[in-house]
């Protein structure tokens, strides 16, 4: 699937899982579990993190609630424009609740830096953040994430929910993308 359009896998199905469940083990030693509305809410940043959401959720052996917002920064650029639009919100109020919101990938660190302030002003008890890949040399912005999977190398990299122009989100590993796709 795709072969053709990928130069190379970054990361593999099993690393990703492997890592997948450090960070949920990680993770849940940092919560306490708490009933009902004690329960730590898992925010997943639409599109990218679909699969990130639900493989990490089902890695974390504390109950933890999901909820899901869209934002948008990339259009169908290769790089990250700075103008990010909320294109679904929230539907619950987030206040007093431990929040962790779920992202795919930092690259500029733009998205994540906006809906970080966004999303204090909803007064949750605390929020962080858990990233599977991060690109430290294009990060734009400082975020301290707590939770890190993987950092990459400054490329273009797709599947496992990231996409080039809404593409091969479903490949199931993370892969290079080979330039002459992108006109490189
Ligand atoms: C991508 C990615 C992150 C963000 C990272 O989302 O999923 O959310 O960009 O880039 P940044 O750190 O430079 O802001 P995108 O805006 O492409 O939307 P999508 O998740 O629907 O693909
Ligand atoms: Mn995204
Ligand atoms: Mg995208």
């Amino acid at each position: 699937m795709y072969e053709a359009d990928i130069a190379s896998v970054l990361i593999s199905e099993d690393d990703i899982r492997r890592r997948t469940s450090e960070l949920a083990e990680e993770v849940a030693a940092r919560y306490p579990e708490g009933g009902p509305d004690g329960d730590l809410l898992l925010i997943g940043v639409l599109k990218g993190a679909i699969f990130f959401m639900t493989d990490f959720a089902r890695a974390l052996p504390i109950p933890a609630q999901m909820e899901f917002m869209a934002v948008s920064s990339y259009g169908s650029s290769t790089s990250s424009s700075g103008v990010v639009r909320i294109l679904k919100d929230l539907d619950k109020d987030i206040e007093g609740r431990h929040v962790l919101i779920v992202e795919d990938i930092i690259d500029s660190g733009l998205t994540l830096s906006w809906l970080i302030r966004n999303l204090e002003t909803r007064n949750p008890a605390s929020l962080d953040v858990v990233t599977l890949l991060r690109k430290p040399e294009a990060t734009k912005v400082e975020i301290d994430v707590e939770y890190i999977g993987f950092d990459i190398p400054n490329e273009f990299v797709v599947g496992y929910g990231l996409d080039y122009a809404e593409r091969y989100r479903d490949l199931p590993y993370i892969g290079t993308l080979d330039p002459s796709v992108y006109g490189g």
